[in-house]
């Protein structure tokens, strides 16, 4: 048996994988984010371990314990987690969506210099990314700066509390901008602009290998051998591009979760000229591209339930009839934007109502706001002469048909549902599968293990039809950024 991690921002959720692929059981565990200023936002590193271990037990509750070989995971990217020289957590975890670090991104972008950052990284600053909130620290918190012993990702600190050891993937690495992501190694020019030591950082491991097994003590907390594996696991948009099966060349896949992504799968390094998709390594030992906006499901579930203030959103959705031809526009920025814009000011707008304006209309334009906001990532990927004609999905917002066909004619893609949407726990549980060699490779496992359940195909006239509204859509934020400053 494999166990999958996906460390979420609102939750964690794991699963339980037999050998054969079969899902034998998913668990979750929520727990709170901060969000302490306008456009910050922490988590504690102990709430992401307690809701690990707690969900853990009820998960292994019932099965052949003895039978469980390893353990692996995605994590939410980039958030900054640091411990003292003894392991002890020093402040909350500033997270991917936390967007206080403008001024370091200025720093990093404008005096270090985009041409430099690229080249040392493949990437340019982005407030989520994490050397501009180690600058933060060293800047704004130096007692806790001098303080850090270890640095790590959010799955990485769940990886060390299981097994002992501090470890970190390349796909992970990656969204840190203190990695070389061509050559896979930590990069020597960013440790220095970062004040941080190599030693600070974390080991780095493909994400299919294993860092070591797990503490005995946990191992009898938990019931399982103490031979137990802990895989290095991926970011939660790589692992999900394992759970989807797109690895490889030239794959993609959506993921509408708290975050929305398009994801698509390289087997050479490559980098777009403006940076405006981000250049990582991929858990199946290749590279990938990737463009990344920071409200996708939570707009939805924002709109539902602080808004609408109902739980039951396929109901809203039945409302919903004039596909194509709405007149309401939804700027989903409501955590600033990071693909393509770069705009931590940026902020949510509705525009184009009239006194003839649906409750429906207006849910309807939160979930195309989401569609077109992805569309502008793909258009970046199409100007670098990337073809693309069809896409996994997963993610919460995946679950909903109205949104996979506004997602299908709004960015004319074939859409292939995944048999389980559960694109990193599933990822992970197969990462560990690939560490225990189940399988020979990554590629083999997605081979084996991911099964198509139907597609829905973009409809001509309605393409036609969102293709007017997407051209109206992208004059939207730039009318509206003056407003943003
Ligand atoms: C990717 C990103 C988000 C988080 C969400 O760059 O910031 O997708 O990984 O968990």
């Amino acid at each position: 048996l494999y166990i999958g991690v996906d460390l979420g921002t609102s939750a964690v959720k794991l699963l339980l994988m037999d050998g054969e692929g079969q899902i034998r059981k998913i668990v979750s565990r929520e727990y709170p984010i901060y969000f302490p200023h306008p456009g910050w936002s922490e988590q504690n590193p102990e709430d992401w371990f307690a809701g690990t271990m707690d969900g853990l037990k009820e998960l292994l509750d019932g099965c052949d314990r003895s039978e469980v070989a390893g353990i692996s995971f995605g994590g939410q990217m980039h958030g900054l987690v640091i411990l003292d020289k003894e392991d002890q957590v020093i402040r909350p975890a500033l997270l991917w969506n936390d967007g206080r670090t403008y001024e370091e991104c200025d720093y990093l972008n404008n005096v270090i210099g985009k041409e430099k950052l690229s080249e040392y990284t493949a990437n340019i600053s982005f407030t989520g990314f994490t050397a501009p909130k180690i600058l933060w620290v060293k800047n704004k918190e130096p007692e806790n700066f001098a303080r850090i012993a270890k640095i790590m990702l959010p799955k990485d600190y769940i990886a060390y509390r299981l097994s002992g050891v501090h470890c970190t993937d390349v796909s992970d690495a990656s969204g840190m901008l203190i990695f070389d992501v061509k050559n896979r190694c930590w990069s020597k020019e960013m440790c220095k602009i970062c004040g941080v030591r190599e030693n600070q950082l974390a080991k780095v491991y493909e994400s299919y290998e294993t860092v070591g097994t797990v503490l005995p003590a946990i191992a009898d907390e938990l019931g399982i051998p103490h031979t137990v594996k802990v895989a290095a696991g991926a970011g939660d948009n790589a692992a999900a591009a394992v759970g989807t099966g797109t690895v490889g060349d030239g794959m993609c896949n959506i993921s509408l979760g708290t975050s929305g992504t398009i994801f698509i799968s390289s087997e050479k390094f490559g980098v777009d000229k403006h940076n405006a998709l981000h250049a990582f390594a991929h858990a199946d030992g290749h590279y990938h591209l990737m463009g990344c906006m920071l409200s996708a499901a939570s707009c939805n579930k924002w709109w539902m339930d602080e808004i609408i203030g109902t739980k039951d959103y396929a109901q809203e959705q039945k409302a919903i009839t004039k596909l194509g031809e709405n007149h309401v526009y939804f700027l989903p920025y409501l955590m600033g934007e990071r693909s393509p814009h770069n705009n931590p000011n940026a902020r949510g707008t509705f525009i184009g109502m009239t006194m003839d304006t649906s409750r429906a209309d207006m849910t309807q334009a939160v979930l195309e706001g989401v569609a077109f906001a992805l569309r502008d990532s793909l258009e970046v990927a199409k100007s670098l002469g990337i073809k693309i004609e069809r896409t996994k999905i997963c993610g919460g917002g995946a679950k909903s048909p109205l949104w996979r066909k506004i997602i299908a004619n709004v960015m004319n893609l074939k859409v292939d549902m995944i048999e389980s949407e559960e694109g990193p726990a599933l990822g992970g549980a197969m990462l560990a599968a690939v560490a225990c060699g189940e399988y020979e490779n990554v590629e083999a496992a997605a081979d084996k293990l991911v099964k198509i359940i139907g597609t829905v195909e973009p409809e001509p006239e309605l393409v036609a039809k969102y293709e007017e509204r997407y051209q109206q859509f992208r004059q939207i934020y730039p009318a509206c950024k003056p407003l943003f400053e």
